[in-house]
């Protein structure tokens, strides 16, 4: 069992804390770290329905085992885990069965599964009885490393992805490395381009830490894959406990995901183009952008380009063959970007590895004629 460790996110005013344990195998000890929120109250288990809850050898299993020992009654709930499933539908299906089962003001909410489950798990938790105590234990790589860290919540809309939400943070995150290796492998590489997205943004040294050592990491071998869910849990802790609301450096968290967003919603979030999938086309291009703009070397964009390629993740739209997309309707969707202020799209572009820039002034044509080079019709 690798050794667990700790990271306290803490909002500089004082705003909120909570810990974010790691270890393998820590589902067995849940109680130990959650007893004090869930001792005695009912409890809402919210899991991905991938996991079968019939099969005792699984980590479902051991988490409803634990918890029904100390809480006062534990409801379980399965959704589908689909981003196209992050909708108003499953939001209204989970409101309705939580209420039924008699919620109570200090009823808890767990959310077990990846960044769909936890977004609006960590959504519905906001805005039942104008809030209820919950937990994120992410299961997926994405989920660990982003999703399930800084108070995100939310569900996506036609108009837009994570257009409904709110930012409430979560009491306490458990992350269990060792549900990785159940994880199908299309999923776990997703996973890698946030992860490859905290060095770019900050870290070059985390940056050639990846680069050494990626087949270690995408075989999932102790101690890399913990340092890298750690490493990513850091940064992202220190950015969330400056800025909470996204009203300065929390900004740089979104590199690449300006383009995915518009074009999963494009897509209508179909799996042909999963989140992480489209993050990894999206940081691709948001260094190509800033090489057209000349403020990147071409040789940076190159590294980075290899380093994607290296975690079995695309690096263009074009590569994905199922689908076809029109350049205008990207256009139009970067518009429905949270993003957007004053009409202005916030790009996050890069002057090289481990350097992210915010960039809220660049002409709509050069915008245009950036999608002509990316996007074949
Ligand atoms: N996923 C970006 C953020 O949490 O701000």
């Amino acid at each position: 069992m690798s050794k667990t460790k700790k990271i306290m996110i803490k909002e500089i005013n004082g705003k909120f804390q909570y810990p974010i344990i790691i270890g393998g195998k820590i589902i067995l000890q849940i109680n130990s770290f959650i007893e004090s929120h869930i001792k005695n109250k009912k409890v809402f288990v919210i899991y991905d329905n991938y996991f079968d809850l019939k099969k005792n050898n699984n980590f479902l299993y051991f988490l409803n085992q634990s918890i029904s020992i100390i809480a006062n009654e534990v409801k379980l709930i399965s959704i589908k885990s689909r981003d196209k499933n992050k909708n108003l539908k499953t939001l209204s299906f989970l409101i309705n069965k939580i209420l039924k089962y008699n919620v109570e003001r200090n009823s808890v909410i767990i959310t077990f599964g990846g960044g769909v489950i936890g977004d609006i798990g960590g959504f519905v938790s906001s805005i039942l009885l104008r809030g209820l105590n919950y937990i994120q234990i992410p299961t997926t790589l994405l989920a660990q490393v982003d999703s399930s860290v800084g108070g995100k919540t939310g569900i996506n809309t036609p108009q837009g992805k994570n257009l409904v939400g709110t930012f409430y943070q979560p009491k306490c995150v458990i992350i269990d490395t060792k549900i990785l290796k159940t994880l199908p492998k299309r999923e776990l590489y997703a996973g890698f381009a946030e992860v490859i997205k905290y060095s770019l943004i900050m870290d070059k040294n985390f940056y050639n830490y990846l680069v050494i050592n990626y087949n270690k990491i995408l075989n999932l071998k102790e101690p890399y894959i913990d340092y890298i869910i750690h490493k990513s849990c850091q940064i992202k802790s220190k950015i969330v406990s400056e800025d909470e609301k996204e009203d300065g450096i929390r900004a740089i968290l979104n590199l690449g995901h300006t383009f995915a967003h518009a074009f999963e919603s494009e897509l209508g979030y179909k799996s042909d183009l999963i989140h992480g999938e489209a993050v990894a086309i999206g940081i691709c291009m948001a260094y190509r952008l800033s090489r057209k703009l000349g403020i990147c070397k071409n040789s940076e964009v190159e590294k980075v380009e290899n380093l994607i390629l290296k975690y079995k993740l695309p690096t263009k739209i074009n590569q994905i063959k199922t689908i076809s997309l029109k350049r205008k309707n990207i256009f139009k969707k970067l518009f429905s970007d949270k993003k957007v202020k004053e009409g202005k799209l916030t790009f996050i572009l890069s002057s090289g590895i481990g350097k992210a820039i915010i960039k809220n002034d660049i002409n709509e044509n050069t915008i245009l004629s950036f999608l002509e080079e990316e996007i074949n019709e």
